[in-house]
């Protein structure tokens, strides 16, 4: 009779691990996928990568920032541009609206600009009202890091549960590089996605 039961228990349970592996990740999110909007900027689409990366695992709505003036498409009058803004505190309208009451956790994504938080996630962060949410952060860059943005986003949004961010290299526009998230980079870029998803035990 032991032997029955114990036989009955392991086949159970085999049944059961292999149908959790069958399960599409989303499922396995910690959060409800119709709570989680994942907003980004993105020009040269190493940050928008990423976010896809992040949807696929998590779930939510995919929202990109865009501005009601784009900023030049020439590299160093973008440059200029920033620098300007982020000098004056400029504020660039957005285009972009979200219905931000819908949702408890917003990924912000972004690329570096003049090693601050662009000025446009600025925009966003001033915007929107992200008090009780949970707010997670992740970056792409040219290979000097995430600057003051990390910091920015904790000013900007006091009374959020900030979690861990995630940073990745990226293009390095300067150079000419400009989308590297392919092949073998895309494939280590989704391996850190998800172990950094998985150490902020988000999936
Ligand atoms: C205006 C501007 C300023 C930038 N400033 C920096 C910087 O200060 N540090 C850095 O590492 N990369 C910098 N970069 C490079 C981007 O962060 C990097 O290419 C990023 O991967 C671009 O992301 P995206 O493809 O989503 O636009 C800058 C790029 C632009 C366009």
């Amino acid at each position: 009779m032991i032997h029955l039961v114990l036989i009955f228990f392991l086949w159970f349970s085999a049944c059961s691990s292999a149908q959790t592996e069958g399960i599409d990740t989303v499922m396995d999110a910690a959060f409800d996928p119709d709570k989680v909007l994942i907003v980004y900027l993105s020009r040269t689409n190493n940050t928008k990568a990423i976010a896809e990366m992040i949807q696929e695992k998590v779930g939510g709505k995919l929202v990109e920032l865009e501005l009601q003036t784009p900023y030049p498409e020439d590299y160093d009058a973008i440059v200029d541009q920033v620098a300007e803004e982020n000098e004056s505190g400029f504020l660039p309208p957005l285009k972009t609206e979200v219905a931000i009451d819908k949702y408890d956790v917003v990924f912000v994504g972004f690329p570096t600009w003049g090693m601050q938080l662009p000025p446009p996630m600025k925009s966003f962060l001033h915007q929107y009202d992200l008090s009780g949410k949970t707010v997670i952060p992740f970056n792409t860059n040219a290979g000097y890091g995430v600057g003051s943005s990390f910091e920015t986003i904790e000013e900007l949004c006091p009374d959020a549960n900030i979690l861990e961010g995630f940073s990745i290299e990226g293009g390095i526009e300067r150079d000419g590089i400009l989308f590297v998230m392919e092949g073998e980079k895309a494939e280590e870029a989704e391996k850190k996605v998800t172990e950094w998803l998985q150490k902020i035990e988000v999936i």
